[in-house]
């Protein structure tokens, strides 16, 4: 019998792949529990699905930079991930770039989605440099967290092919369903101890 994995997400934005773990969830099929939603943006649609899912959740102040966190707010994450009882941390649209505190508090413990077949097009709005480079298959990533941006051990990826008349809003929206299905498949390969 699978055990239950502890989660610890963190996210900036929409929250559509929280929602896709959560309903992975309840619907039986993911051995996982997510013990803590952590945001740096305190009316981000992350926050409220949690509360819909009645998860627990926070919004932490990020300091002062931009891309990444301060580093004692980034200690006060990792504190509350631990204290949470998190085992695996979920990088689910978490726009700052995670640094030491994270990544010693939980090493190799920390995944990412990101919406490109990397190597290929890291940083932001992958789809768009997918687009406009001419690509006719792009895709998503999941990958473990280390201190390069957009690099560490692949996961797992989902191919989309782009169509000719495709928008860079078009595009991000397939990704996004693909995503749906990668990011809890990995989780699950992960609880199953088959990373
Ligand atoms: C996703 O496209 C993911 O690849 C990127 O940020 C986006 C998050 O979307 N890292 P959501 O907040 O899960 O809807």
């Amino acid at each position: 019998m699978n055990r239950r994995l502890k989660l610890g997400v963190l996210g900036s934005g929409k929250g559509s792949n929280f929602k896709a773990i959560m309903e992975r969830i309840i619907d039986g099929k993911l051995p996982a529990e997510v013990r803590l939603v952590i945001s740096d943006v305190p009316d981000s649609g992350i926050l409220s699905y949690a509360r819909d899912f009645q998860v627990p959740a926070l919004f932490v102040n990020p300091g002062k930079y931009r891309t990444r966190l301060e580093t004692e707010v980034e200690h006060d994450i990792a504190r509350l991930l631990q204290e949470a009882g998190a085992e695996l941390v979920v990088l689910a649209g978490f726009m700052r770039v995670i640094k030491e505190p994270l990544l010693k508090a939980f090493p190799k413990s920390i995944i990412n989605i990101h919406p490109s077949l990397l190597p290929k097009y890291k940083g932001l709005e992958a789809w768009k440099q997918a687009l406009e480079a001419g690509e006719k298959v792009t895709g998503c990533t999941v990958h473990y967290v280390e201190a390069a941006v957009d690099a560490g051990h692949i996961l797992g990826q989902r191919e989309v092919a782009i169509q000719p008349d495709d928008t860079p809003a078009s595009l991000h929206a397939r990704i996004q369903e693909a995503e749906h299905d990668l990011l809890p498949e990995v989780v699950r390969q992960i609880a199953d101890g088959r990373p």
